[in-house]
């Protein structure tokens, strides 16, 4: 498979490049031109193409021939980059190609989450800053996931709990809707959620789904496992 991957040289787009290239895929990653150099590891195996995400004429570039389409979604500045970057995918990614899009818990596909009050309060605060600093707009990201949503193609958002890094351990448990027990931990390691987004693309069952991830390993995870066995 051809995949691009937008937003390679940030630590989740880096450890999505080398799953990628473990698991046999052809690898073109876009990054902006000063974070190249954080590819290096890679530079002899990967096409880079220099630029920002949301620029639509290093999109299309990018994409062009690929089976699949890698995007970190991230909000950064106030100036539309996250929604600017989705569409761009959305509208020049070849047609019927694998999309698979990045972001937080916080974003609801069908209003059906149930978050905890102190997640809530902290998004909160967390949008209230980024806005007054002109640092993030974290509206950017959820207008972003409204129209990938809204798309027809062939759409999957992965939304990562909090992260954490540290030694895989392996593909993490997934559910329709925060709220569900078997979230509770809220902590998944950024290679595994890499790993997700990486097997998304061959996984058909989770087209036009916003999975929501938990690690494999964590308490809520195994308790579900083991409630399941009984
Ligand atoms: N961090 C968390 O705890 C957390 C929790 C849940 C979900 N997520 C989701 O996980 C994904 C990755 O997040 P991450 O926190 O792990 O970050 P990350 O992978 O390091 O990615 C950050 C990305 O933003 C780019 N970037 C940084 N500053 C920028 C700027 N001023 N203008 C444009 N691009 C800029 C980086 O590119 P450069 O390499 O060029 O700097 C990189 O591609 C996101 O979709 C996020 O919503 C994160």
């Amino acid at each position: 498979m051809k995949v691009c991957i937008i937003g390679a040289s940030g630590k989740l787009g880096r450890y999505m490049v080398q799953h990628a290239l473990d698991h046999g895929h052809e690898v073109v990653g876009v990054c902006r031109a000063q974070s190249v150099p954080k590819l290096d590891a890679f530079k002899d195996r990967i096409t880079v193409i220099p630029g920002a995400t949301n620029d639509r004429d290093v999109i299309g570039r990018a994409v062009a021939g690929c089976d699949g389409v890698l995007t970190v979604l991230v909000p950064w500045g106030v100036q539309g980059y996250s929604t600017g970057t989705a569409q761009a995918v959305l509208d020049l990614a070849p047609p019927g190609a694998r999309l698979v899009f990045s972001c937080g818990w916080h974003i609801s596909r069908d209003g059906q989450d149930v978050y905890p009050l102190a997640f809530l309060a902290m998004l909160k605060v967390f949008t209230w800053v980024a806005r007054l600093t002109r640092f993030a707009d974290v509206d950017d990201q959820v207008e972003a996931c409204r129209r990938i949503f809204a798309s027809d193609t062939r759409w999957t958002v992965v939304r990562g709990s909090s992260l954490e890094e540290g030694a895989s351990q392996g593909l993490p448990v997934w559910s329709l809707h925060v709220g569900d027990p078997v979230l509770r931990s809220d902590r998944t390691r950024r290679t595994d959620f890499a790993l997700f987004m990486v097997e998304a693309l061959g996984d058909d069952t989770l087209v036009h789904e916003a999975p929501a991830i938990v690690g494999r390993n964590t308490s809520s995870a195994i308790g579900f496992a083991d409630s399941r066995a009984r």
